[in-house]
């Protein structure tokens, strides 16, 4: 089933001042006090709460998930998360939440208003709310110990997206009788999916459609004492007898399934390269508690592709939303979020228009956004006229205007990154690494004279194009150089009216950024494949000029190529232009290699990767670290698992095999 665009909820309350929903007819909680029914059916019922007698049952070293449907106001969460932190924060805690109609932001912030005690808590949740869009949305809070993602879209056709490992379940829709598709086998049996032995469920429904189903997917359940007007509710225990019905039962719902993860468990890693990709994959694993060396052969971070003072912040759009496009934006979304959250970035979402190339693109941007129904907080088409108000300059077209859009100095989120991992996070600058060896433990590195450099459990490859030189044996991950040069416009720092936005068009053009000496624009980018070359060219300060001149009609009038100071980076891209974060694939013998799809594809264990980061990398850097740290750790993923599957490092190992093996078929078959 295709994702339906996202409709806002429809903020209403009762007489009694209950928050309502006028599109189901329901209360979103009991009258009787929605934090008083979240912490007795929801916090209790899954015995969550501490008592004297009884510690929670978060008290373990491993990430506690909370899987929820319907997050409505949040205050399942909100009572979770504080009672959590009552018990002294004594793990990590994730809480997954489907909803399908969320709040806009004034309207959540006017529905919690009324919780006074929870206001701390809502505040940094108001703060950190999404744009309405469907799709996973990651949020961090409490110094990354409690995580929330968000799944906003109907709970049928993302829960079997979701990969995860339920400890707890909040069900939580409206009367069954009134929102029967929350409750129905499509969504409970891919819960049920994500469950263990020692998965618990509550609700405050105890109907008996929904307590056949559950029953039937192998729970075990348990009247008690219902909240405020409610007799009774229900309670659960995930307790399958693993009957053949029951797994064809729960295998026709099943898209995808979690990948068995046989990683080694010690919590300790090499990095190698320290550019966005090495700097974003250390902070997150630091953050998770472990011990990570990071090896770059400079003498700084942030000195190669990484190394320019300005990149823009911007998703692609295509006309039918293709996956690669939901990617995109989930990535600069989060991107957004974790700069807003960092210390010591130098960024502004300042906003970006992308100005259309011609009279077709225009109309061609004007009918996308119409059609994909996307958030005009995320994106909306401007005319000329409104365009040109806007920039405060003559301008060529309209274009599309992405509000919170905005650029970065990409050398102070390195920097900003590793310093918000801490000690934990052990730089080695100046020291290239020459070569790997698998151990039986894990992974020894060694510099060009052979010494033995260090060893560990896992090394992630974050080196971009000299990865290739690495790898154990050929993988292909089909890596090309693509040369680029951006040009500095100290002069534009004092135009008039003062360029306040990103502008794009063939190329960009960010408002004066500082470094320490002065303020200048950053106007590129070349884009050579196959080139190498780090030496500037008089030619490609000319092409800037070009870029410039179209984006700002006749502002390159006063410059001269002659005059002008860049920059020079090679960006590292793949054939599909999609970034490499995973696991590598295990060299296979031929006859393995017919047999394996991408389920049961052995894995090089410990040996992972975050690389072509292409042209792009200040929107891919953060989600995708993110993403793969949580598959190192076993965590619930951020991204939609056919997302997941879009950047794979096999994916062209796969392919590669599948054409060996259709045409040695196809070469028995001519026989
Ligand atoms: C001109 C230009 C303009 C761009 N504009 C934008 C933009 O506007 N928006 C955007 O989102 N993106 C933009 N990008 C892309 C973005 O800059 C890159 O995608 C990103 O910086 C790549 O980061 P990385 O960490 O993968 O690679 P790098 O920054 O290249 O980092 C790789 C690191 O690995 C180190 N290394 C390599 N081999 C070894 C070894 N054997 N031992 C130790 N260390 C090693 C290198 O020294 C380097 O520091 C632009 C890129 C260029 C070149
Ligand atoms: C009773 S409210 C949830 C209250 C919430 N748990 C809280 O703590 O505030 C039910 C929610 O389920 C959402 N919902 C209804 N049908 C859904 C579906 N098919 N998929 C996802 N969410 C759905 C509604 O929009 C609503 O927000």
């Amino acid at each position: 089933m295709e994702e339906a665009p996202l409709v806002p909820a429809a903020f209403a309350t009762t007489r009694e001042g209950t928050p309502f929903s006028p599109t189901f007819d329901d209360v979103y909680h009991s009258v009787n006090g929605g934090l008083a029914q979240a912490r007795h059916v929801f916090i209790a019922g899954n015995k969550l709460h501490e008592s004297v007698f009884k510690p929670a049952r978060w008290q373990h070293d491993h990430p506690f998930v909370i899987l929820e449907t319907g997050f409505g106001l949040g205050l399942n969460f909100l009572a979770t998360w504080q009672a959590w932190q009552a018990a002294g924060k004594p793990c990590r805690l994730h809480f997954i939440s489907v909803e399908k109609h969320p709040f806009r932001r004034d309207d959540l912030a006017r529905a919690l208003a009324g919780f006074v005690e929870l206001e701390p808590l809502a505040t940094q949740l108001l703060k950190q709310w999404p744009v309405l869009v469907s799709g996973f949305h990651r949020l961090h809070f409490d110094d990354n110990k409690l995580t929330l993602t968000l799944i906003f879209g109907d709970a049928q056709t993302q829960l079997p997206k979701l990969n995860a490992r339920a400890d707890a379940l909040y069900l939580d829709g409206f009367a069954p009788a009134k929102n029967p598709d929350l409750w129905a086998p499509e969504v409970l049996a891919p819960l049920t999916r994500l469950c263990h032995s020692a998965t618990t469920l509550a609700t405050w429904s105890v109907a008996g459609g929904l307590r056949r189903t559950l029953e039937q997917l192998g729970w075990a359940l348990e009247r008690r004492p219902g909240f405020g007007d409610k007799r009774e509710m229900l309670t659960g225990r995930y307790a399958p007898a693993v009957s053949h019905h029951l797994r064809r039962q729960q295998a026709a719902f099943t898209a995808v399934s979690p990948a068995p993860t046989s990683l080694p468990t010690q919590r300790k890693a090499i990095i190698i390269g320290a550019g966005l990709a090495g700097a974003a994959i250390s902070e997150r694993l630091a953050q998770r508690g472990w011990q990570v060396e990071l090896f770059e052969r400079h003498p700084e971070p942030a000195q190669e592709a990484s190394g320019n003072p300005a990149g823009v912040l911007l998703p692609p759009l295509t006309k039918d939303d293709a996956p690669a496009a939901q990617l995109a934006r989930a990535c600069y979304l989060y991107a957004l979020r974790r700069l807003a959250e960092l210390p010591g970035v130098r960024y502004s979402p300042c906003g970006v228009l992308h100005i259309a190339h011609d009279p077709e693109h225009e109309a061609w941007q004007k009918t996308t956004v119409a059609e994909l129904e996307l958030a005009e907080e995320f994106v909306h088409f401007i005319d000329l006229a409104k365009a040109e108000t806007l920039i405060g300059q003559t301008l060529a077209h309209g274009g599309l205007w992405f509000p919170t859009g905005g650029w970065v100095d990409p050398r102070s989120l390195c920097t900003a990154l590793l310093s918000a991992g801490g000690e934990r996070i052990r730089t080695r600058y100046g020291v290239a690494v020459n070569r790997l060896e698998q151990t039986n433990g894990g992974w020894q590195i060694f510099d060009s004279a052979n010494n033995l450099m260090a060893s560990a459990p896992h090394v992630i490859l974050a080196n971009a194009q000299a990865a290739e030189n690495l790898l154990p044996y050929p993988v292909p991950l089909t890596l090309i150089p693509i040369r680029g040069q951006v040009s500095f416009l100290p002069e534009l720092a004092t135009s008039h009216p003062p360029l306040r936005h990103v502008l794009c068009r063939t190329g960009y053009l960010t408002p004066p950024a500082s470094n320490m000496a002065c303020s200048f624009s950053t106007v590129g980018a070349s884009f050579d494949r196959h080139d190498s070359n780090l030496q500037s060219r008089l030619e490609d300060h000319a092409g800037n000029l070009l870029r410039l001149d179209e984006i700002l009609p006749g502002s390159a009038k006063g410059f001269s190529a002659e005059n002008l100071a860049g920059r020079v980076g090679i960006r590292s891209a793949t054939r599909d232009h999609l970034p490499l974060a995973g696991t590598l694939p295990a060299q296979l013998t031929s006859r393995q290699a017919t047999q394996v799809t991408p389920k049961t594809l052995p894995r090089l264990a410990g040996l992972h990767v975050l690389l072509g980061l292409g042209a792009r990398g200040m929107i891919w850097a953060p989600l995708l670290a993110e993403l793969l740290a949580s598959q190192l750790c076993d965590e619930p993923l951020p991204l939609e698992q056919p997302l997941a599957r879009l950047i794979d490092p096999a994916r062209f190992y796969l392919h590669a095999q599948r054409r060996t093996t259709n045409s040695s078929v196809g070469r028995k078959e001519n026989r």
